[in-house]
């Protein structure tokens, strides 16, 4: 049977969700509040993590551990590194990896993790596939593309920061916790996806963009994501 973690770091990206949640079962574990119930007829647990990659990290485990999740997806919103990529369009992961993993000092490229056989950790296929289908059905005016999810516990917003990301990793996006939850549903064998609208283009403007628009492009992954775990 399955049973889909889905995870949002800020109220703001988990609200629209749990408004639609039906059959509500509420758990708390670690500071977190884990809401069980079902959403476009799919069982799910939505959570909202708190921000960064510790955050991210712990529900995720708690998701594997105490609710079994077999899918687990990460929604919400984060600065482009693509200038294919402009607020409002939706990134889907091809992959994730944490740049402010550096290692570099012991030969290791820049977000490498020592003594593990992944570091780019690749999101499920069928998972993309049915997330590019269910945003193209709900948000047909957004554009949505695949792409690599960059993560580190720092909000972007330099136009050296982002190029520096963008050369090392290729990243497509910017955010804080998506490699994180990547990691630890690739350490628990889950297929995941994380969905992220932009909000700014973590360059000079993103502290003035965030704010404007964080909202809206949070509600564009909320549709995306009722569609999806029906799907699923
Ligand atoms: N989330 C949204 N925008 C972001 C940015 N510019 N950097 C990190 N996380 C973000």
């Amino acid at each position: 049977m399955k049973k889909i973690g889905i995870i949002g770091a800020m109220e703001l990206e988990v609200e629209e969700l749990k408004s639609r949640l039906v059959g509500e079962k509420v758990t708390k574990k670690a500071g977190m509040d884990f809401h069980e119930g079902f959403l476009g007829g799919a069982p799910v647990v939505i959570v909202r993590c708190g921000i960064g990659k510790v955050n991210a990290a712990l529900c995720v485990q708690i998701l594997a551990d105490l609710f079994e999740v077999t899918h687990v997806i990460n929604t919400g919103v984060a600065g482009s590194l693509n200038a294919k990529l402009d607020i409002g369009d939706i990134l889907i992961s091809r992959d994730a990896v944490h740049h402010d993993m550096d290692v570099s000092p012991l030969g290791y490229a820049p977000g490498i993790v020592p003594q593990m056989a992944e570091s780019y950790f690749k999101a499920d296929e069928r998972l993309i596939e049915l997330a590019m289908n269910s945003c193209e059905k709900v948000n047909p005016d957004i554009r949505a593309m695949k792409g690599r999810v960059v993560s580190g516990d720092q909000f972007i917003a330099s136009k050296e920061v982002k190029d520096r990301l963008v050369s090392l990793f290729h990243g497509d996006c910017a955010e804080m916790e998506g490699a994180s939850i990547a990691h630890g549903a690739y350490l628990n064998q889950i297929p995941f996806v994380i969905l992220r609208a932009i909000s700014d283009k973590a360059d000079d403007s993103a502290q003035m963009d965030y704010p404007s628009f964080e909202k809206a492009a949070a509600g564009h992954c909320a549709k995306l994501v009722e569609d999806l775990v029906a799907q699923i």
